[in-house]
């Protein structure tokens, strides 16, 4: 009896290890694909997965289901370790009904997220899946469902990451959608709520799966997903990496790692940096990559809304969530997609104690009908909100132009930064000088004798008086302006000083954030 019972352990474990069968196996690894538990075996460290709910099986007796079981029901959940850190994870198998949500297999997924939730460690959704189990009808729906309320809860808490490594199409998009980071295979995922067909009938549009929802389009369009990755390896270690700036959950602080890159680090390359002409773009990377630890820099959203640069880095050995406008493009402009790209960020880092690091250059929001009829009263409200929510850290940079009411949004000390530096290149007004002397002096221009003359002398003295960083520094606003060589040592020292800040929230049930 026993032993029979020992072989059936071993018949059952084997039969879920085998999935769909050889053939769609062969199938799968054909469109450049792994398997669930391959891809599970690449994201943990070697040897650390332990499994739950292998021997899971679905109850659907409806379209002859009752004879096709399959022992795990197709999705591979359990937990492991990253970087010696503990994580839960779930991967469905597209080889087991097309990766479909069954019942079943959603339980699975909330049991390892209430584990998640009760550990304080973050889940990796590993997404290739048809979307519901069309023969289960509501219980897959509600299944769904389940999953959803559970990614909202645990929103803030737990870190949350999605790979889309296959299909993953209708309200199964909505999970992802909630987590903190969406990553994409290039040429193999696709995400959309309506496929081309649909479209095809309803909005008579002809459009490719690959363009309505393939990882590029997604990561630089859309803005549903911060990471494309170019095949399943590398998103696994993708993910692997972006976990390593990461805490394990909202009362975690991110891993501190031993710091060989000198604090005190002068780079005069940053002198000449930013060039004196204020019109004159440059690479705001450069300079977030010469002051940060030895210049690593994870980009997060690097194709979208690229006027804006956030991504996580290392100062001192500790994490930083860096935000920068980046003058290489549109000059540095907030719009609606950046605005939107910022605030997420921020209200991730917030959530997750880590400090704000903001380069600011901007010369305001854009100007235009498509920003004005999109909203960008409200989307920009939305950065706006975020920074002033922040109790993290926060440290600016203005390395030149902090215009209107760009300069108040990107971190001012009116939003509750701790410390504003500013580099004797910046500008803080109202805006541009040219733009001012137009504005203050329109009817002495219109009445001159010489009005290009006039406009000249009257730029200059708009120049002097307030396009540099005195003005705000003598009142406070700005801590202290500094040589840009010295931004690494500076930055590093008011980290060091603000690591046991504390700031609060008024007492509330949450904030009205204008979504
Ligand atoms: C059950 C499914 C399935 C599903 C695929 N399969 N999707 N079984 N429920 N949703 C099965 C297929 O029958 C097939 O079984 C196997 O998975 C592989 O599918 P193929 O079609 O052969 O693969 P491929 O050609 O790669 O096409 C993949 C696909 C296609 C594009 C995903 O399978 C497809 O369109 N599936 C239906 C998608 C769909 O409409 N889902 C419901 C969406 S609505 P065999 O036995 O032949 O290997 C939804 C709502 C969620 O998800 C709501 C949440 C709130």
């Amino acid at each position: 009896m026993a032993l029979n019972r020992w072989e059936e352990v071993r018949r059952r474990h084997a039969a879920a290890e085998a999935g769909g069968g050889q053939e769609r196996m062969k199938k799968q690894h054909a469109e450049g694909k792994l398997s669930a538990r391959e891809r599970i075996d690449l994201l943990l460290d070697e040897g650390s997965f332990e499994e739950l709910d292998k021997l899971v099986r679905h109850n659907c007796r409806d379209f002859g289901m009752e004879n096709q079981v399959v022992d795990g029901d197709g999705f591979v959940t359990g937990f492991g370790l990253i970087h010696g850190r503990p994580v839960y994870v779930f991967a469905q198998d597209f080889t087991v009904f097309g990766g479909s949500l069954s019942e079943a297999n959603a339980k699975k997924i909330c049991k390892v997220m209430d584990l998640a939730m009760k550990t304080g460690a973050p889940v990796i959704g590993l997404n290739d899946s048809g979307g519901a189990r069309i023969q289960e009808g509501v219980k897959s729906l509600a299944g769904y469902a389940e999953i959803f309320l559970r990614n909202t809860l645990a929103s803030g808490v737990i870190p949350q990451i999605s790979a889309i490594l296959g299909p993953c199409a209708g309200g199964a998009v909505y999970s992802p959608a909630i987590t903190d980071f969406t990553l994409m295979v290039d040429r193999t995922s696709y995400m959309f709520v309506t496929g081309p067909e649909v479209i095809k009938t309803v909005t008579h549009e002809d459009v490719t799966k690959e363009r309505l929802g393939g990882a590029m389009t997604h990561n630089s369009l859309s803005g549903v997903a911060q990471f494309i990755a170019a095949d399943d390896a590398d998103c696994l270690r993708l993910i692997r990496k972006l976990l390593s700036f990461l805490p394990q959950n909202n009362r975690d602080l991110p891993p501190r790692k031993p710091c060989t890159d000198p604090v005190d680090r002068m780079d005069r390359t940053l002198d000449t940096l930013v060039p004196e002409n204020p019109n004159v773009p440059y690479d705001m990377k450069e300079i977030i990559l010469r002051v940060v630890d030895d210049g690593e820099f994870l980009e997060v959203h690097e194709h979208f809304a690229k006027n804006l640069v956030v991504g996580f880095a290392r100062l001192d050995g500790r994490v930083v969530g860096v935000v920068a406008n980046q003058p290489a493009h549109l000059a540095g402009c907030l719009d609606i997609n950046s605005s939107v790209k910022g605030a997420r960020f921020v209200r991730f880092c917030d959530a997750f104690q880590i400090p704000i690091l903001t380069f600011e250059d901007v010369p305001g929001f854009l100007p235009g009908t498509d920003q004005e009829f999109g909203g960008i009263i409200r989307h920009g409200a939305k950065l706006l909100y975020a920074y002033a929510e922040a109790t993290v850290p926060k440290i600016t940079v203005i390395t030149r132009k902090a215009y209107g009411g760009a300069y108040c949004v990107m971190g001012s000390k009116h939003l509750r930064t701790d410390i504003n530096f500013a580099y004797p290149t910046a500008e803080i007004a109202v805006m541009g000088a040219e733009g001012a002397a137009h504005i203050i002096y329109r009817r002495e221009l219109a009445q001159a004798a010489d009005p290009a003359k006039l406009l000249e002398e009257k730029v200059l003295e708009y120049q002097e008086r307030f396009a540099n960083p005195f003005v705000a520094a003598e009142q406070g606003y700005i801590d202290d302006v500094i040589l840009p060589h010295e931004t690494r040592y500076r930055v590093i020292r008011a980290l060091r000083q603000l690591e046991n800040k504390i700031d609060t929230m008024p007492r509330k049930k949450h904030g009205n954030i204008p979504l």
